[in-house]
């Protein structure tokens, strides 16, 4: 069984979100690891609207196997590795769903657009 979502977002609106609510907007939605990885770069924004794509797209691909359920965007983790490939991470109540589910996304980001792709596969 394979589920899917996809997202594209105008990064305008995550700089406009981190401008005017700052810290409190930033702690609602990412993690201090996604926060820390984002700010290294110059074009923050940029990786930051990635993230938010990508927990979106993931949030699409769980809610395609689950549609009664919700899933937290700060509990959708997208870490990097050490090539810079972005890894989901369930965390929170969601944990549990690791064990049940291999997640895959992929991540694009422009200077206007950050677009992701999530695959769900059960194992
Ligand atoms: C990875 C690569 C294809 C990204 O392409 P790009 O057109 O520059 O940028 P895109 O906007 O399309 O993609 C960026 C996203 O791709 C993802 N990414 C990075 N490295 C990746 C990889 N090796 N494989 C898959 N996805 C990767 C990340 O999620 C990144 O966004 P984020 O850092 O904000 O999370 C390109 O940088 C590349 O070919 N790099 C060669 C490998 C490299 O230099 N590795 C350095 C670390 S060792």
């Amino acid at each position: 069984m394979i589920k899917l979502g996809t997202d594209i977002i105008e990064v305008i609106r995550i700089k406009n979100s981190i401008e005017k609510y700052g810290e409190k907007f930033l702690k609602k939605v990412f993690s201090e690891r996604e926060i820390e990885y984002c700010k290294k770069f110059k074009y923050s924004d940029e990786r930051f609207a990635g993230k938010f794509a990508a927990k979106e797209a993931t949030q699409k691909a769980l809610m395609a196997k689950m549609p009664d359920t919700t899933f937290p965007l700060n509990q959708i983790e997208i870490q990097n590795d050490d090539f810079g490939r972005p890894v989901i991470y369930l965390t929170g109540e969601l944990e549990k769903y690791n064990q049940k589910y291999r997640l895959e996304v992929s991540v694009s980001h422009i200077k206007e657009i950050a677009t992701a792709t999530t695959i769900l596969v059960e194992k």
